[in-house]
């Protein structure tokens, strides 16, 4: 959940040198910014350091990082005419950069430490795709999604491809286990997300699955949806603060492990606090068929960097305890 990133003073120090895009596309960079958080914390994975939006530009949709506002969208994609512009991307053309980051952080892990690799689901991205970045309630996105449904399904088709492909891409280059990145889709309800959104993740999930690694099927404010989002795919889903683990394998059964769900926030403190809710997260996770300790979602910037120290340590010796 973004362990790398502007709560580390060496990642700061790197992005007055380099824009996150720079970092992004300059492979020994992203080996680097991927480096960093194993260096100063005990986590037991390397992700890659990208972003789900970098698909975006070789589908024919530039943007960049504005600050203070997150992802711009340059030219948002609104209409019918502008969707069937998108193109599907050959990862080993419009994505090479990635690519040759993972080949090089493998051989820089070297056995030590899994890489996981990943994707942006196709509602997340269409959502900053049609909003033009960040957005409160979506409007513009479920306003073609109910008003042009025909387009929209368009849209997920050209999204779920690419990302089919840039996920088994990913895999060939080295990636071990693989996260699908849904962010936003706790914006939908139970109807909506089988109606419009099921078939074409499930397409990615597929894909990802049959290369044999480990995928993480993540999304925030899920609790309503988790039984489809298991019919949709994932050997590991991703619950957040929000929903119980005894909740969430209610919905997905005894066949999938659950990963979560601390609530970001608490890392701003206070310790003793933040210790014994992280305590509080193994214990719920007790009998569950298979757990990966993780945050709900990404680290704030404002983050202390001693409390994610301090959050892993514990973790690690609270397992080995039990
Ligand atoms: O260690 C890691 O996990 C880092 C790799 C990573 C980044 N983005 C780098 C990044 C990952 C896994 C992502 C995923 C991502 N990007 C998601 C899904 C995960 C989630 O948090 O739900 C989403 C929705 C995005 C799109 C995106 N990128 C947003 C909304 C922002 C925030 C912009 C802002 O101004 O706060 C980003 C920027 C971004 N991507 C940062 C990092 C480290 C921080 C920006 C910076 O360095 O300036």
């Amino acid at each position: 959940m973004r362990q790398a990133g502007r709560y580390m003073a060496e990642y700061r120090a790197l992005r007055a040198k380099h824009s996150l895009l720079e970092l992004c596309r300059t492979p020994e960079l992203s080996l680097e910014v991927t480096m960093q958080p194993l260096r100063a914390l005990e986590v037991d994975a390397a992700i890659l350091f990208a972003d789900i939006l970098l698909p975006l530009e070789p589908m024919g949709a530039p943007f960049s990082f504005e600050k203070g506002e997150g992802p711009v969208i340059h030219q948002p994609v609104r209409t019918r005419a502008q969707v069937d512009a998108l193109r599907v991307v050959d990862p080993h053309e419009g994505l090479g950069y990635v690519l040759d980051a993972v080949r090089l952080i493998r051989r820089e892990l070297d056995g030590k430490t899994p890489l996981i690799g990943f994707a942006g689901a196709p509602f997340t991205l269409a959502s900053y795709l049609i909003e033009g970045g960040r957005s409160q309630h979506y409007a513009l996105t479920k306003k073609m999604m109910y008003g042009e449904p025909e387009t929209w399904h368009v849209l997920m088709q050209v999204l779920s491809e690419t990302t089919a492909r840039y996920l088994v891409a990913q895999v060939e280059a080295g990636a071990q286990a693989l996260q699908l990145f849904d962010s936003w889709i706790g914006q939908l309800s139970p109807h909506d997300y089988a109606h419009y959104v099921l078939p074409h993740v499930q397409k990615i999930l597929r894909a990802a699955e049959a290369t044999g690694v480990p995928v993480i099927h993540f999304g925030t404010g899920t609790a309503t949806l988790l039984g489809l989002q298991k019919q949709a795919g994932g050997t590991v889903m991703g619950v957040d603060w929000r929903c119980s683990f005894a909740h969430a394998q209610a919905q997905v059964g005894d066949q999938i492990a659950l990963q979560g769900n601390l609530d970001p926030i608490l890392l701003l403190g206070p310790r003793a606090l933040l210790l014994s809710r992280a305590q509080a997260v193994l214990d719920d996770a007790r009998g569950l068929p298979g757990h990966i300790f993780n945050l709900g979602h990404g680290i704030l910037p404002e983050t202390p960097v001693e409390n994610v120290q301090a959050l892993a340590a514990f973790v690690h010796s609270a397992s080995e305890r039990a």
